[in-house]
């Protein structure tokens, strides 16, 4: 059996690796990388750090508008599906990469599953909530991490293609942590480890105005690590992201990131990645959203959802006490779970 992974962007690496790792052995399983995200940080630190196999192919599609986006890695999907002709190709998350790889794909009449399937946020005008609805509906098998992915997904009527797997991404934060010596993180430190990348908070001057003044107020140190789309757009408006708290850093490795996340005081994102990584590592996570795909998390006041960071400069930070982070995620076995049910197809 072949099968093949499309990805292209920085959370589809993380989700793949635990794929690439339970083939091995079993079944052929090759990686398209769309070039969505090409930059070392964002791309290939992510194979280094999580041994992930090579990309069998790499189509430097780059940055554009998402009609260019999209366009030019359906054209090249399409191509390299027609001369690898995989028996099942698997997509991943909600990102450009997922919707053109789901759109050449099923046109081309191939299985397709769906990692990460269900999770929705009810707003359309985030480009990933279109992402996410199409390549949900085009799929063939829809591998839902949680009971919420699970329950949007029947409420569209995909209830019968639907599997409730747990979530691959525990996997992939398990094995960065077993690479992590315990003593480099056994103390907290005074900062909040924070990353700004949503269109919605970066494309508008005022929003991300709104923003910077808010995290240069914190009385904690503030570490960004700055995605390129963050420091394109900071440009763009004039906006002096080195002001007050504010310390600027390039975007860190994932290893990095998981052991700053785990030492770090608190989080500040508007990540998805991010908010579940500050959940699995009990530190407390300020979401710069209205509202979040991963409800569970909102669970036990350890992640807050805060639009205008209005917590911010709060005792909020202070004294969570403990939980239990992995019970709403399942229980690592996911791979294996959509293993079984590739090979059965
Ligand atoms: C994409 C995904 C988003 C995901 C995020 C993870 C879509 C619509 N969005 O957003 O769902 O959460 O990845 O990081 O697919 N750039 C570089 N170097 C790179 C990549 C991008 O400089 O390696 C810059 C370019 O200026 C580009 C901008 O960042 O225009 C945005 O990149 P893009 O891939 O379009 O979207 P992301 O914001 O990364």
């Amino acid at each position: 059996m072949r099968v093949v992974s499309i990805v292209g962007a920085r959370p589809q690496f993380v989700k793949v690796a635990p794929i690439s790792w339970i083939t091995k052995d079993v079944c052929e399983h090759l990686i398209l990388h769309t070039g969505q995200h090409y930059d070392h940080a964002l791309s290939d630190a992510f194979f280094a750090d999580l041994d992930i196999p090579k990309p069998v192919e790499t189509f430097n599609v780059g940055s554009g508008s998402h009609a260019e986006q999209t366009a030019g890695i359906l054209v090249k999907t399409e191509a390299a599906l027609i001369r690898l002709k995989p028996d099942i190709v698997l997509i991943y998350g909600d990102t450009n990469s997922t919707l053109a790889g789901s759109l050449a794909a099923s046109k081309l009449g191939i299985k397709t599953g769906h990692i990460e399937a269900g999770l929705r946020s009810f707003i359309r005008s985030m480009p990933e909530e279109i992402n996410r609805v199409v390549s949900d509906h085009l799929s063939d098998i829809l591998f839902a991490p949680t009971n919420t992915a699970v329950n949007n997904l029947k409420r569209e009527g995909l209830g019968d293609k639907t599997l409730s797997v747990g979530d691959i991404f525990i996997e992939s934060f398990n094995y960065m942590v077993n690479k992590i010596k315990k003593t480099d993180y056994l103390v907290r430190k005074p900062y909040l480890f924070t990353t700004i990348h949503r269109a919605e908070n970066t494309d508008m001057k005022e929003r991300l105005e709104k923003i910077v003044s808010k995290l240069a107020s914190s009385k904690i140190p503030i570490h960004i690590y700055a995605h390129p789309r963050l420091i394109k757009q900071a440009k763009l408006f004039n906006v002096n992201l080195n002001q007050g708290s504010i310390i600027v850093h390039e975007p860190v490795t994932y290893l990095e990131t998981i052991k700053s996340v785990l030492e770090a005081t608190g989080v500040v994102t508007d990540s998805g990645g991010l908010q579940k990584e500050a959940y699995l590592s009990k530190t407390p996570c300020l979401t710069i959203r209205e509202e979040t795909e991963w409800l569970e998390t909102l669970n036990g006041d350890w992640n807050k959802l805060d639009p205008n960071l209005d917590l911010i400069s709060t005792s909020w930070w202070e004294s969570k006490g403990d939980h239990d982070p992995f019970k709403i995620f399942g229980d690592g076995s996911t791979s294996k779970k959509i293993l079984n049910s590739i090979l059965s197809i």
